[in-house]
This record gives C-alpha cells, sequence and structure tokens, in this order.
C-alpha cells in the first residue's frame, strides 16, 4: 500500500483529486468506481474546479457508484443519487448515459444486483475506485461480517452505520434500515483503489484496517490483500498508524 500523507482536508482533497485526474488523463474512457460521504466533496470539488479551468474532459468516462438507500426516491436530497448529482455529475461534462448508480427503489434486490453485476462486467471492470470508510471500518455499504465473497447485495444497516448517518436526515428513524451496495469481492476486483480518509474520529479503525488482521469483522481490512491500494489521508487520522 502506498500512503500519502496530507497536511488537512483541503490537501487530501487535491491529492486524492490529482489521482483521479490522473486516471482520466491516462484513460479518457476510464471506469470510475465513486463514493459518497463527506470525504469526497472536497475531491469532488476539486474536479469541478480543473474541469471549469479546461484541464478535465469527462466525456467518455464511465462512473459507477458504490451504494444506494433502500427506498429513497432519485429526488430525495438524502439519496446517494441525488448527492452525486448535485456534488459533481450536474457541474462536469460527463454523459448521463455513462452514470450509473443502483436503483434503491427496485424492490426486486435479486434483480437489481444481477443487473448491477452484469453492468460492471459489461463495462469492463472498474480502473480506479474510490473509498471512504466507516466508523466501524465499512466499505461502500459492506458491514461488519460481510462475507469477502459477495458482489452486489443488499444489507441491514448496522446501528453505528444509522447513527453516523443520521446527521443527513431530519431525525434518526428516516435513515433507511437497507441500501443496496457492491459487495467486497466487486470492490476487491477493481484495478486500483484509492482510499480517503481524513480526521481524528477515523484513526483508530484506520490502524484496526491496516494494522490488524484480515478480517470481516473490520471489512476494509481486506483492502490489505489488494496489489493496487493508495491511502490518501490526513495527520489526524494516521497518527495511529504510522
Ligand atoms: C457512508 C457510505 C460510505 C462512506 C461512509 C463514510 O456510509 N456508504 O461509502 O465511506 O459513509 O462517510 P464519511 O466520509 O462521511 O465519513
Amino acid at each position: 500500500m502506498k500512503i500519502i500523507h496530507a497536511k488537512n482536508y483541503n490537501d487530501l482533497s487535491r491529492k486524492a483529486a490529482n489521482i483521479i485526474s490522473a486516471q482520466v488523463i491516462m484513460k479518457q474512457n476510464c471506469v470510475l468506481g465513486l463514493a459518497t460521504g463527506s470525504t469526497p466533496v472536497g475531491i469532488y470539488r476539486q474536479l469541478i474546479d480543473w474541469y471549469n479551468k479546461g484541464d478535465l474532459d469527462f466525456t467518455n468516462v464511465v462512473s459507477i457508484n458504490l451504494d444506494e438507500y433502500v427506498g429513497l426516491p432519485v429526488n430525495s436530497p438524502q439519496s446517494y443519487h441525488y448527492f452525486m448529482h448535485d456534488t459533481f455529475f450536474n457541474h462536469i461534462n460527463i454523459n448521463p448515459e455513462n452514470i450509473h448508480l443502483l436503483d434503491g427503489m427496485n424492490p426486486d434486490a435479486v434483480y437489481e444486483c444481477r443487473r448491477y453485476d452484469q453492468m460492471i462486467n459489461e463495462n469492463g471492470g472498474i480502473d480506479l475506485q474510490l473509498l471512504g470508510i466507516g466508523l466501524d471500518g465499512h466499505i461502500g455499504f459492506n458491514e461488519p461480517g460481510a462475507a469477502f465473497d459477495l458482489e452486489t447485495h443488499c444489507v441491514r444497516l448496522t446501528e453505528s452505520t444509522i447513527e453516523a448517518n443520521k446527521r443527513f436526515f431530519k431525525k434518526q428513524e428516516d435513515v433507511p434500515r437497507l441500501a443496496y451496495t457492491m459487495g467486497i469481492k466487486s470492490i476487491m476486483q477493481a484495478r486500483k483503489i484509492l482510499l480517503v480518509v481524513n480526521g481524528e474520529n477515523k484513526a483508530d479503525i484506520l490502524r484496526k484496517a491496516f494494522l490488524g488482521p484480515v478480517t470481516p469483522e473490520v471489512p476494509a481490512s481486506i483492502l490489505q490483500l489488494h496489489n493496487s491500494v493508495t491511502l490518501v489521508a490526513d495527520e489526524a487520522a494516521l497518527h495511529t498508524l504510522l
């Protein structure tokens, strides 16, 4: 694993955006695996800035998002569909046909997840997968205990995730209990992984993920077995790892 130290959140955002930008420049029709959460927001802002300056062109880029809440319509501001358009896609020249997200309103979980896996394969797999990490070690919505050999599937969110994500909702009861997520197997098949971690509250889980055993109890620990992981993290998140 390559560790890139960032001084602070802005520095993290620029460094990670540089890696994504290099990918887009080197392979114009690359497949980007994209993530939600607070951590990537600065990265998307930086990429939009470079796009506006004419340094980046997303015409042929394909995007595939990691996960989506079950039961939220696309126009719900808390859906990841809304988040990705509002935060990123609406501000760049990506072709709408190249944007792929799970349909959280599809009640047929088996059909929806198989459709997604097939779509990933048809696009030739993911070149660069952007990942954040949950406080409980989740990647995407693969919660502790998730089997490592799963592709896209439906999950029940843990109390820790519901608690952490309630800040985006009016009240805790509004947080969906189910989500569709690419599985660990799908994530591990990405050719390159870019993990971004920010803040003191992630230091403990980051240490467990990279210095502890590889175990489904800490889903991100599987990344120890991937041959191309770049971690970009700020000092606060990194201090227990080094
Ligand atoms: C959500 C997403 C994850 C993300 C996590 C951490 O649960 N499903 O993909 O990594 O939040 O988000 P944050 O960056 O806000 O800490």
